[in-house]
């Protein structure tokens, strides 16, 4: 029996993010070779033409994986049956800026997307990108009242990314040797944890022993990356974002090797680590498979973890509070 066509809508089809991502998604990579793929776009309507620019182009690489491509401006009709959303479309923060600044700009976004959401879909899974991702993803997650909450995520999967890069150069290893987890928001607060994490099944700790490397260059680097890109390129990293977001479908549709976990902002459940349910804060978390997903429990915190992630989640909070009217109870 032929597998059921899996559609995905991406929102800000024609960006940057968007200009990588499709062509990965109708490409057979990430839901597998014997899948077909319906492909969604949905952009505003002074970014249309772009949007069937790109379409022209999927169309032309002859992905037989490729089930068909629709472009709307319209949310509900971009929506209608999907069984993935990818939340991209929304405005990207330039140099000097921290992403949270976004916020009132980009949050409304996911006000209407939420609803639309709700009205247009059943069985979705929601991966938010734009901007502030964890907190339009809570926007997006409150006005979509049809849909469980746990459905909705946000992407730290590229902080995952840059940390494992930074540790493997350092330790002179390969990045698939390392499990490392980011700990709450995509932002300059989030932490890498090295000390629960391991290269090659050794603790990083005792594999990288230059612990001041660890606390200041390393979480530096991985924390400050969106920016030194932003300062580089003079626009946001893209190519590596829709990597990401490649990577987190694929990390919640495959179940997640026993030892290993991935990181993922998902809402809080209220008894992990003292983080307050319902704030969408990355975990160290495993794919159960088929899209869902378990916090992993009891991993031992120092003070040093402990601090790091009370400082992210105060800001996840701050964030909340900014937003709070944007929330539906
Ligand atoms: P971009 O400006 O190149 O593209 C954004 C696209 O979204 C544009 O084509 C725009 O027309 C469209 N858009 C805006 N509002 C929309 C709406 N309401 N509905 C549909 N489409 C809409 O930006 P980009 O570089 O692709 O980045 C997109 C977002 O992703 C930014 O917020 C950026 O900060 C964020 N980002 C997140 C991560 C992450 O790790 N979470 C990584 C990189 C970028
Ligand atoms: C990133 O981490 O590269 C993105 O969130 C873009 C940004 O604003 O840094």
């Amino acid at each position: 029996m032929s597998k059921p066509i899996v559609k995905v809508a991406i929102t800000g089809a024609a960006g940057q993010i968007g200009y990588s991502l499709l062509f990965r998604l109708a490409s057979g990579e990430v839901f597998g070779r014997d899948t077909q793929v319906q492909l969604s776009l949905l952009e505003l309507p002074p970014a249309m033409k772009a949007a069937e620019g790109t379409a022209m182009e999927i169309e032309d690489c002859g992905f037989p994986t490729l089930a068909g491509i629709n472009i709307s401006d319209s949310a509900e009709t971009a929506f209608s049956g999907i069984n993935w959303a990818l939340f991209v479309g929304s405005k990207p923060r330039g140099p000097g800026m921290e992403r949270n600044d976004l916020i009132r700009d980009n949050g409304p976004i996911f006000i209407s997307q939420g609803k639309a959401l709700s009205r247009a879909a059943k069985d979705v899974r929601i991966v938010t990108v734009g901007n502030p991702c964890n907190t339009n993803a809570l926007i997006a997650q409150h006005n979509c009242r049809d849909i469980p909450a746990t459905r909705f995520s946000a992407m730290t999967m590229l902080d995952e990314n840059r940390a494992k890069a930074q540790l493997a150069k350092k330790a002179g290893c390969n990045v698939g040797d390392i499990n490392i987890a980011i700990w709450g928001n995509h932002s300059s607060t989030m932490f890498p944890d090295f000390e629960n994490g391991t290269i090659a099944g050794k603790r990083i700790t005792d594999v990288i022993t230059d612990r001041a490397w660890l606390e200041g260059d390393f979480m530096k680097t991985v924390q400050q990356r969106g920016a030194a890109i932003i300062e580089a390129r003079g626009k946001s990293s893209a190519a590596s974002a829709a990597s990401a977001c490649i990577d987190h479908v694929w990390r919640l549709l495959e179940t997640t090797p026993k030892g290993k976990y991935f990181s993922c902002a998902v809402p809080s459940d209220g008894n992990s680590y003292g983080v307050p349910a319902g704030l969408i804060f990355s975990f160290p978390t495993r794919s159960l498979g088929d899209g869902k997903y378990e916090i992993v429990k009891d991993l031992p915190l120092s003070d040093y973890s402990q601090k790091k992630i009370e400082a992210t989640t105060k800001e996840l909070l701050a964030e909340r509070e900014v937003v709070k009217e944007l929330l539906v109870k």
